[in-house]
């Protein structure tokens, strides 16, 4: 057997299992979703959102791109981030990214690696703004651990400037928007307490009218 068409017949026994659990899995979910979280996460494949998190197909609506950053001008973030805020209108954004993380290590080096480099040079960006509190640190390791986490809280701020959750929270007070951190090392994902949802605490020149 091919090593793809294995998946195939994984699926398949998956399916199985669903349907012994629970006979209206699949036609419960043909008819809506109505997911409450949006994640958006890296593209990693030991992150995989529902598995970690322990979520069912239908709870969480996925976005994830190398380093999970929300980037002001990615067309595809931002289509996913109004649908979810504005149609499914989910209560959570949450933005998690890992330790251990290529993309985050790749922005502390120096090597070019091709077309990837013009996304890493946005985690670049990040490592600018945090340059002094990053070089303080010694260990390389705890370094890169610091940068991870800051980049996760950046992304969480990047998000509060968007347009899209600045009006969402003007008019319904919501989402709440969250970073967290997944240890690779552990499996335990934790809550940088960074959490927001308005704009006050935002410097006044990312604040949009009311
Ligand atoms: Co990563």
């Amino acid at each position: 057997m091919k090593k793809y068409e294995q998946l195939l017949l994984q699926n398949k026994a998956w399916v199985e299992q669903k349907n012994q659990e629970d006979k209206s899995f699949f036609s419960r979910l043909a008819n809506v979703q109505k997911p409450d979280f949006l994640w958006i996460g890296c593209a990693d494949s030991r992150v995989s959102a529902n598995e970690i998190t322990g979520t069912a197909p239908g709870e969480v609506f996925v976005h994830r791109n190398i380093a999970n950053m929300v980037v002001h001008s990615d067309m595809n973030m931002l289509s996913v981030l109004d649908y979810a805020v504005n149609v499914l209108e989910v209560n959570h954004v949450i933005v998690c990214g890992h330790y251990g993380c290529g993309g985050v290590r790749a922005a502390m080096g120096n090597k070019q690696i091709g077309l990837i480099d013009n996304w890493i040079r946005h985690i670049k960006d990040v490592y600018r703004l945090h340059q002094n509190e990053l070089e303080a640190i010694k260990d390389n390791k705890q370094r890169e651990d610091r940068f991870v986490e800051l980049n996760v809280i950046e992304q969480v701020y990047d998000l509060g400037k968007t347009s899209i959750i600045q009006n969402a929270w003007q008019k319904r007070g919501g989402p709440y928007v969250h970073g967290w951190v997944y240890d690779i090392a552990n499996g335990i994902i934790q809550d940088l307490k960074v959490s927001m949802h308005d704009n006050s605490e935002m410097p006044d020149v990312f604040k949009f009218e009311k």
